[in-house]
């Protein structure tokens, strides 16, 4: 098939590659001329494990394109818009310029029989309102919502091997119509069992944002947990082996740590929770206000347990933060938890330096008054403290004895409950996790 994707972020350039690793002709497209130009090139914009590989395997075949003007979107089949619903400013709500504009701007290169699939994470309702756009300005054309839940850092794998597919399409013989071309494209992981649900635009909507937002109770739920266990001298990594083995509720996002971060699970549970106070069920969602106050309250305590740690203040005491992205696997540092502890750490008067292997140039954009070290051994030498922030593999498997003789005081923070705290002590740390003993 012939395919469009609008937007070449994180989702989009993922997307696009992918489609064309499936045997599509693809063209992506985005207003950023940096991002082409890399992808162009066969470079990934940002670091995904398994991208840039995909990127140079898919281009050797002609079938992936890149370009910043929408016209070239005209002649395809299937329209994938992957652009950006980042929280509004100062505002729960989700901004949808973005989408708005994609889609403004896709429908005068729709032709009869067209399909234009949102990919995006949008309030429910978009979809509908969309489609009144398409159906009196490309009335041969149809649209369908088709949800993403790729994680970063697993992008490639999520995208090629869903778990499953969600179609939102509307009723009657567009619906069919919208649901064969998308069967079409994604022909593949289909004949693979991949399990595929046909629903109307809504609840294609409220999936994405339902299943965000059982994510974030999850983490959220352990991390009060982990609360109460430190207020009750247990062990938070214990009990989540010990519930997480019963079945119905499953030991992953069981980890008690510094709380999520990144580019959905916060802006999401916020975006749903003001969405639903537009269509007057916002007490339906007010626990998503607590999910969001634990994880919130987790920076802060991370904070205490460092201040603690360094003999009750911060002032003149250097800490390495071992971590600057949201999760590990990726550069984005879109509401970091990491960074967001650094910044605290910083304003309590400590000397902070911020390592990660691969989010440094994006946490300087963001947060350029913290000090950056990209070498670990560097980053370490004299400090007082060490607060284990993003759960890298280079850090997990720091060798105690090994990086003793670079620190001035040896004490670590752990917090993602990563590290064998025995091995640690046995090495002479002074080793605390998050809600454990
Ligand atoms: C998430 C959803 O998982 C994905 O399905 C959706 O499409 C987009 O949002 P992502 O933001 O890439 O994906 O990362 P995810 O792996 O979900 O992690 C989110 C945050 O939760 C990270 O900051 C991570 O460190 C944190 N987390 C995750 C925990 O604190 N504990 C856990 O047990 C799991």
């Amino acid at each position: 098939m012939r395919i469009s994707v609008i937007g070449c972020g994180y989702l989009g350039a993922v997307h696009a590659a992918s489609m064309a690793k499936l045997g599509h002709e693809v063209v992506g497209i985005d207003v950023d001329q940096r991002k082409i130009t890399e992808l162009q090139a066969g470079r990934a914009p940002f670091f995904e494990p398994g991208l840039p590989e995909l990127l140079t395997e898919v281009q050797e075949t002609g079938r992936l394109k890149f370009s910043t003007s929408m016209a070239d979107a005209e002649g395809a089949q299937v329209h994938f818009v992957c652009v950006g619903t980042p929280q509004r400013k100062g505002e729960y709500a989700a901004d949808l310029t973005y989408v708005d504009s994609a889609f403004y701007e896709l429908i005068p290169y729709l032709h009869e029989g067209d399909i234009a699939v949102g990919k995006s994470t949008v309030p429910v309702g978009t979809a509908a309102r969309l489609a009144d756009m398409v159906a009196a300005k490309a009335p041969g054309a149809v649209l369908a919502w088709n949800p993403e839940f790729l994680r970063e850092g697993h992008a490639v794998k999520d995208t090629l091997t869903p778990d499953r597919f969600v179609y939102g399409v509307p009723a009657g013989e567009n619906g069919a119509r919208a649901t064969a071309a998308l069967d079409e494209v994604y022909a593949t992981p289909l004949s693979n069992d991949t399990p595929r649900l046909v629903v109307d635009y809504a609840t294609a909507e409220l999936v994405k944002t339902a299943a965000n937002s059982f994510l974030a109770t999850k983490i959220s739920f352990i991390n009060a947990m982990a609360e109460v266990c430190e207020a009750a001298g247990a062990d938070v990594s214990a009990l989540a082996d010990a519930i997480g083995m019963d079945e119905r509720i499953g030991r992953k996002f069981l980890n008690a740590g510094v709380g999520f971060g990144g580019g959905c699970l916060p802006k999401d549970i916020r975006a749903f929770m003001a969405r639903a106070g537009e269509l007057g069920a916002d007490q339906a969602l007010t626990f998503l206000r607590e999910v969001d106050a634990i994880n919130m309250r987790r920076r802060s305590r991370v904070v205490e347990l460092t201040r603690d740690l360094v003999g009750g203040s911060l002032i003149g005491k250097r800490i390495t933060v071992l971590g600057a992205a949201f999760k590990p696997e990726s550069d984005d540092v879109r509401d970091s938890p990491a960074l967001s502890v650094a910044q605290q750490l910083q304003l309590q008067g400590a000397t902070v330096t911020v390592t990660d292997p691969e989010a440094l140039p994006n946490a300087k954009g963001r947060f350029p008054e913290l000090s950056y070290e990209p070498d670990t051994k560097t980053a370490l030498a004299k400090a007082h403290a060490l607060v284990l922030l993003t759960e890298w593999k280079e850090y997990r498997e720091l060798d105690p004895a090994a990086v003793a003789n670079l620190v001035d005081e040896k004490k670590i923070l752990d917090g993602r409950n990563v590290l064998d705290a025995a091995i640690w002590r046995e090495a002479g740390w002074t080793y605390k996790g998050i809600g454990r003993p």
